[in-house]
């Protein structure tokens, strides 16, 4: 039999839960890869902890209200303590968003790449806010970090761009980034109020914790700047990018406007210019003839301009906390193939 290779989770919520359900339904074909995960510790803000090096009983942990529940000893710990004392490979963080400085989740992250922990995250705070810092710690810790789901869901942009488009440059993007206010727009287009389109989108599970930070740009503000560090190179963060949001639209506005055959989306764009990058999230009014005015409901899709393939659109439908946590548990495999360095310092 293969190799545990141990998982340490933290948050255990839409997409924590939808990671576990994930690595239980596809056991056989990990196993064709000759892999096999086991999750030996998890951590939530309010509803406990569980560590156990033998492996937790996932259906139990999915089934019980709190974590305590599952747990035979042990009082509460910190997220640092749970860190520096779960036995895991790697930490796969799923924690909350906090888009203005990306912490607790980018204490987390050093503290496990410090410990030569391999992380993979769907949580975009740490990367904008750290991303070279990061790269840097894990690489003198002989480890890695990645983080598919931060941008796109589970859709590989970052992994296409680093593994199938060599020497390439990526010269700018126009992308509809942000789920849950593309959903919010539709919605109201077909008649729904703004309040009852946000409470859908919570329910589905693509919004963020706090749904401001979807409908006011900052987590389209976050992918931007992770997309312009990563694909072109400039270190921009958060705060360098020009950030609007759907929250002051009218009801009334949105749907004369799709009568018109226009529909308001939220655009993140980003272009070389001479010293650096421009960027922005701002709300357009497209018409049908653009590309990204097809990208409707959750979806949500980028244009990249580069310099080999000229433009190359890359778009995922509907997706949900699911394809999120296909994200996460595509990167653990990818990571799975270079971590005995990691484990031999243990
Ligand atoms: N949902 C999506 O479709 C999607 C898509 C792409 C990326 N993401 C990212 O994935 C992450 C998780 O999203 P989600 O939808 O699963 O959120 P969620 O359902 O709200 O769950 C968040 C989890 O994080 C835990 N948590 C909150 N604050 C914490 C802290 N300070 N320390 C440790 N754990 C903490 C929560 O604990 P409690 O259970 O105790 O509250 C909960 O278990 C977010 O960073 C989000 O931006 C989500």
């Amino acid at each position: 039999m293969a190799q545990p290779v141990r998982l340490g989770v933290i948050g255990f919520g839409n997409v924590g839960k939808a990671f576990a359900r994930m690595l239980l339904a596809r056991q056989t074909e990990l196993k064709s890869l000759g892999l096999r995960f086991v999750i030996t510790g998890i951590f939530t803000a309010r509803h406990g902890h569980v560590i156990d090096r033998k492996g937790i009983d996932l259906q139990r942990a999915l089934a019980a209200g709190n974590l305590w529940e599952i747990r035979r000893r042990g009082s509460a710990i910190a997220g640092l303590e749970f860190v520096r004392t779960c036995p895991a490979d790697i930490l796969v963080e799923v924690s909350s968003l906090n888009p203005f400085n990306g912490e607790p989740a980018l204490g987390y992250v050093k503290e496990a790449l410090a410990r030569s922990l391999s992380v993979v995250t769907a949580n975009k705070g740490p990367i904008a806010y750290a991303y070279p810092r990061l790269v840097e710690l894990a690489a003198r810790h002989h480890c890695r970090i990645l983080f598919e789901s931060t941008v796109l869901d589970g859709c590989p942009l970052f992994s296409l761009v680093r593994e199938t488009l060599p020497t390439t440059h990526i010269i700018g993007f126009r992308g509809i980034l942000n789920s849950t206010s593309n959903l919010v727009l539709q919605k109201i287009e077909e008649g729904m109020s703004m309040k009852r389109a946000i409470a859908y989108a919570q329910e589905i599970g693509i919004a963020e914790t706090n749904a401001s930070y979807d409908l006011d740009g900052y987590d389209a503000q976050l992918k931007t700047s992770i997309l312009v560090q990563v694909l072109l190179g400039e270190r921009l963060t958060p705060s360098q990018i020009t950030r609007g949001g759907i929250g002051h639209l009218s009801e009334s506005e949105i749907r004369a406007a799709a009568r018109r055959g226009r529909h308001y989306h939220l655009v993140s764009t980003a272009r070389r210019k001479s010293g650096g990058v421009d960027a922005s999230v701002e709300v357009h009014l497209l018409p049908r003839t653009d590309r990204l005015s097809l990208i409707s409901g959750t979806s949500n899709g980028i244009i990249l301009e580069t310099d080999t393939l000229q433009t190359l659109t890359i778009s995922e439908e509907n997706p949900g906390p699911d394809q999120t946590a296909y994200g996460v548990l595509a990167d653990c495999i990818r990571l799975s193939g270079s971590l005995p360095k990691a484990r031999s310092k243990e």
